[in-house]
Parts: structure tokens; sequence; C-alpha cells
């Protein structure tokens, strides 16, 4: 699958994953392709811990009432930034493009390797769930989760969100 069809195909997906493991070396795959990305002067401040113990997978999953492919994950994939980031230029840090441009390369890796995977940040942020996973996880002082990609084989399809189309978001040389 190239670039531009892995782009097309990524989407977030909440639904069940089969019961079928994701293996070592695409796990290891899939964060490799996050460590690759490009960081504010090449700062590389994320890090991940990749959950694949059956029991881990399944307590953090259950801390999600709703979302079946958190509950339901063959593993998980965190990433884990400063509570308090070092400026690493002028003044100012990057952490959160850091790993948000990680994500973006691990969610492409998971698509191309038929995997389905949903974004999960604005959930941990409330009811202290970042902190709950961040304590599972053994981080040390000064580490907390951002994001969690919950990794599993789809069960169902899962529909597309509509983008506006180019004309409504993009132009060139002036803005509208
Ligand atoms: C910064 C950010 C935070 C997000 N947090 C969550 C979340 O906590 N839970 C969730 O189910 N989806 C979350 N998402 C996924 C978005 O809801 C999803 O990307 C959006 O609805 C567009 O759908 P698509 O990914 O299928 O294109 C998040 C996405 C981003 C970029």
């Amino acid at each position: 699958m190239d670039v531009f069809e892995a782009i097309a195909k990524r989407h977030s997906y909440r639904g069940p994953f089969k019961d079928q493991p994701v293996p070592r070396a695409d796990l290891q795959r899939i964060v490799q392709a996050g460590l690759q990305a490009p960081s504010g002067k090449n700062a590389q401040t994320t890090t991940f811990v990749i959950v694949d113990e059956a029991e881990l997978v399944r307590k953090i999953g259950s801390l999600h009432a709703s979302n079946k492919a958190v509950q339901q994950a063959q593993a998980l994939i965190a990433c884990i930034v400063d509570t308090r980031p070092e400026p690493v230029h002028e003044g100012h840090d990057f952490q959160i493009e850091d790993c948000a441009a990680a994500v973006e390369n691990m969610l492409l890796a998971v698509t191309a390797l038929g995997y389905a995977t949903v974004w999960i940040d604005g959930w941990l942020r409330v009811q202290d769930r970042a902190e709950k996973i961040t304590n599972l996880l053994g981080l040390p002082a000064g580490k907390v989760i951002r994001v969690l990609l919950p990794l599993g084989v789809p069960e169902e399809t899962w529909p597309r969100k509509e983008k506006q189309p180019f004309e409504a978001r993009a132009w060139f040389n002036r803005y509208g």
C-alpha cells in the first residue's frame, strides 16, 4: 500500500476487534514509524510503551465504558510526553507537535499493515484517566501518557467520516 492509499484508508475505528493477536514484529514496525517522525529541533521527545500483556491490556481497556476498540484491543501503544517539557527553541517546546507527528505516522503504518485503531487523547484528559494509566505502566515521575492507540484486526467495516472538499479549506497564495 503506498502512502496516499494509506492516507485515504485511514480512519478512526471504535468497533470490536477479532480475537487475533498483533505480532510483536508488527508492533515494532508500527512504533518504528513513530520513531521516524519529525520533531522540533530533532529533540525526539515522545517515548512509547507497547502493551501486549493480555492482563494489562484488559485492565487498561476496562477503564473505557463505551469504546469497543479500547475494551477489546489486542495491544495498546501509549505515547508518552513530559509533564513539564524543556524548551528546545527560544523558550518553546514542541512536545505535543512531536507526539502528534509520531501518532500520525503510526496511524498510517497501522492502516498499511491491515490493522485499525483510534487516536485516544481527549478521553485521557478527564477523570484522572491519564494518571491511572501512567501508574499502571510504571512511568517515572515527570512523564505522562498523552495518546493511547488501541490495536487489532477490525471485525466490522466502519463508516469513514466525510472530509470537507479542498476548496473549503485550502487555497493557493491567498486565504479564501
Ligand atoms: C487530538 C485528537 C484527540 C482525539 N481524541 C479522541 C478520543 O479521546 N476518543 C476518540 O474516540 N477519538 C478521538 N480522536 C479521534 C477523532 O474523533 C477522529 O479523528 C475524528 O472524529 C475524525 O475521524 P477520522 O479519524 O475517522 O477521520 C481524537 C483525534 C485527535 C486528532
